[in-house]
């Protein structure tokens, strides 16, 4: 994408895309805003060598008209995020496409059942719903009340709350074969929990995987090899979703150093444009007996509340 004839952001193709096939991407720009005309121009390059690239597909070129920002409770935000942590706050971030172009609001400031209210009081649909952490609707009031109630008996973090236990006994008897409960404040944690003890547990350091895990370290480093502790010390690959065959070349390669096998059972989500299915169950059980004949610790993460949406406890209580 160039802006006035500069280049200004690009962004690679996120799988192969066949003649014919089509593909709808986003691209995030950053730059100076100032208010009149400017020519945008947008071009598909196919990269020639490390200096450079050949243009290969017409450019589209579009007259944009930059209004001068609306002062306002957005704005003001926006101000605040652009100097504090530009990237994080990137409006595109996170639920980054509208398929028809349609803006999303950058900021909330509050949310009812499936409806959010943005800084200048606008009402929206919210059908993301926290991706899916949220399925009851915000501020249920029933969950509000038994978290105040809570709140109020004074947990002290040091110790045990006593609720701890009955909520243990609690997944033991919703999911077969649970016999063990540990509790953790995020997805990304109790993935890196369940890494570590099958680490501990086959002396092994490899992770196979598919699907998506969280941000701490093992997983981040087979998306950004920087994050590895050092040159050459990946630890974690990654498998097509119920594709047997590759799943057994990336085990072969790795022979006798694989810890842990993890992925998404039900409703995956992998990638940016890509599936977002349950596993096929012909798939989960080849998987689990490849795990059980070769020793591997065989991790199913299911963050979202997925008794509620997909039958959980028979697609993957099966092949535990
Ligand atoms: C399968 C899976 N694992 C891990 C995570 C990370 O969870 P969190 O963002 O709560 O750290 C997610 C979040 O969407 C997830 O879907």
């Amino acid at each position: 994408v160039r802006v006035n004839g500069s280049a200004q952001s690009r962004t690679p193709l996120p799988h192969t895309v066949a003649p014919g096939q089509c593909w709808t991407g986003s691209v995030q720009v950053w730059f100076k805003r100032q208010p009149g005309m400017c020519e945008w121009t947008f071009s598909l390059e196919q990269k020639a060598d490390e200096r450079g690239a050949e243009v290969i597909a017409e450019r589209l070129a579009l007259r944009i008209e930059i209004e001068p920002e609306s002062p306002g409770a957005t704005s003001a935000a926006l101000k605040i995020s652009r100097r504090a942590n530009a990237w994080f706050y990137w409006p595109s971030q996170g639920v980054h496409r509208s398929r028809d172009g349609h803006a999303y609001p950058l900021f909330i400031k509050r949310a009812k059942g499936c409806r959010i209210t943005d800084p200048e009081g606008v009402e929206w649909i919210d059908y993301v719903m926290g991706w899916g952490s949220a399925l009851l609707g915000y501020a249920h009031p029933e969950i509000e009340q038994a978290i105040g109630a809570e709140l109020s008996s004074g947990a002290i973090l040091s110790l045990p709350h006593e609720l701890e236990m009955r909520v243990t006994a609690q997944l033991c008897d919703m999911i077969p074969c649970a016999e063990t409960v540990l509790f953790g404040k995020n997805g990304s944690d109790v993935c890196t929990a369940a890494i570590r003890i099958a680490r501990v547990h086959t002396g092994r350091r490899k992770v196979l995987f598919t699907g998506y895990h969280g941000w701490q370290d093992w997983y981040a480093e087979a998306l950004e090899p920087a994050i590895a502790p050092a040159i050459g010390t990946q630890t974690a690959y990654r498998f097509r979703p119920n594709d047997f065959d590759d799943f057994s070349a990336l085990l072969a390669q790795h022979a006798g150093e694989v810890a842990a096998v993890i992925l998404e059972p039900a409703a995956q989500v992998e990638g940016v444009d890509g599936l977002v299915a349950d596993a096929d169950r012909g798939f989960l059980a080849k998987l689990s007996k490849t795990c059980r004949d070769q020793g591997i610790v065989l991790i199913h993460a299911v963050i979202l509340i997925l008794h509620a949406i997909s039958g959980l406890p028979t697609a993957c209580v099966d092949h535990c």
